[in-house]
């Protein structure tokens, strides 16, 4: 790789390494910086957390704790299972949020972080406890044989070596088998100016320039492309081995690349304007949530997501600016954010009349909250978001 910086996001904890207070001496911090690859177009951090830091048995996040994920993949799983029994893969099946849409005998998963493994195990769904290698792929291919699809939703971005992985997904596709993955897309990370989509986990963001440029180094290639809303603005990538072409799809390949490049996300320059912007962002974020503060106005944050992290280590906003931090995810309550360590409770307790301002850590769910929370928005309650520029909601 020949790779150049651009965005230096600064000293950052591990994005979902909620802790307790005990825990703070020993919290893990990194530099978060990011460059553009100039040989394959890729987007991805200057160096790597090592995964194990991060994904582990307490993984907190949970794909399951929203609405619109679960229906989000219930509703792609039914546009396949008219198919006959196909035989699919996942690889990070999380909590089970794709793989329970399927007959436990269709299905093998792969998840590391061994509490979600477990779990899913338990619902009856072989799922093996270990990191995506070749070695995983030439074992399951052993026990189980090739696949039909092989699946994975947000991720590959998560994975450092994508040669490796997609050299073992190559492997263990039936010849006329699909490569199926869901990351975020760079565009519109671009569009939204949400650089909150950089965290260790995300070690790259997606452009379909660039993942068909390493996909293709590897005997694969993107036949066809789906832009999804979901995670604010992702691909649903489809994949085949090299010369397999399906009629009518490969116009969706192009149509993104040709877009792609009026963005100017094949050039290094696009990201020093864009660094420009996140500078911009957080300068404006920090003034408005100062100005509420002073106002004597009470200010909470809405969803301890992972992008949060990235917002209030870059920004450093703690306590001072936000009170706390609502979320729904039992494993994230009564812990402190990474970092910055505002604490975390259940919305049950922290979303009431009190509040007057909540910043949208979850902004991606925007249309989610507002609607469960229209008696908050009707009180004259508002959220702050940051995207694509700081504003009231
Ligand atoms: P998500 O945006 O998927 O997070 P990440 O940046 O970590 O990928 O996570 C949303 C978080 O917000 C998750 O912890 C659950 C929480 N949440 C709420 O607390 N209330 C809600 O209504 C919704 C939709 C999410």
């Amino acid at each position: 790789m020949n790779c150049k910086e651009f965005l230096d996001l600064g000293k950052q904890p591990i994005a979902n390494g909620f802790l307790y207070k005990d825990e703070i001496k020993k919290e893990f911090f990194f530099n978060l910086k990011v460059g553009f690859d100039e040989e394959t177009k890729l987007i991805t951090q200057m160096g790597y957390v090592d995964p194990p830091l991060m994904f582990n048995k307490n993984y907190a996040y949970r794909g399951s704790m929203s609405k619109t994920m679960r229906d989000h993949f219930y509703g792609f799983s039914n546009s396949f299972k008219l198919k006959n029994k196909l035989q699919i893969l996942e690889i990070g099946s999380n909590d089970g949020v794709f793989i329970k849409n399927w007959q436990p005998d269709q299905i093998i998963a792969v998840e590391p972080c061994s509490n979600f493994a477990k779990m899913t195990n338990e619902m009856g769904y072989k799922t093996y406890d270990e990191f995506w290698t070749m070695e995983l792929a030439d074992k399951i291919q052993k026990s189980h044989g090739k696949r039909d699809i092989i699946f994975a939703a947000n991720c590959i971005c998560h994975i450092p070596d994508l040669d490796n992985t997609f050299k073992a997904v190559e492997s263990l596709l039936r010849d006329n088998g699909i490569f199926i993955f869901e990351d975020p897309s760079l565009a519109s990370m671009i569009n939204n100016n949400s650089y909150d989509q950089i965290y260790d986990e995300h070690p790259h963001i997606f452009s379909i320039i660039a993942l068909d440029n390493i996909l293709q180094r590897n005997g694969l290639q993107i036949v066809k492309v789906e832009n999804l809303s979901v995670h604010g603005g992702s691909n649903r990538i489809y994949a085949q081995k090299l010369g397999n072409k399906i009629a009518g799809w490969y116009e969706s390949v192009e149509r993104n690349k040709t877009y792609e490049r009026i963005l100017g996300l094949d050039k290094f320059e696009t990201f020093e304007r864009f660094t420009k912007r996140v500078e911009q962002s957080k300068e404006d974020l920090v003034r408005i949530l100062t100005q509420c503060k002073n106002e004597g106005k009470k200010v909470i944050s809405y969803g301890a997501t992972s992008k949060s992290t990235t917002i209030f280590n870059y920004c450093k906003i703690g306590t001072n600016l936000i009170e706390y931090i609502t979320d729904t995810t039992p494993e994230k309550q009564g812990k402190l954010s990474p970092g910055m360590h505002i604490p975390i409770i259940s919305p049950k307790i922290g979303f009431n009349n009190s509040v007057d301002y909540a910043y949208l850590g979850a902004w991606n769910f925007v249309k989610e909250i507002s609607e469960k929370e229209n008696k908050y928005l009707d009180r004259g309650g508002k959220f702050i978001t940051h995207v694509p520029i700081v504003k009231f909601v």
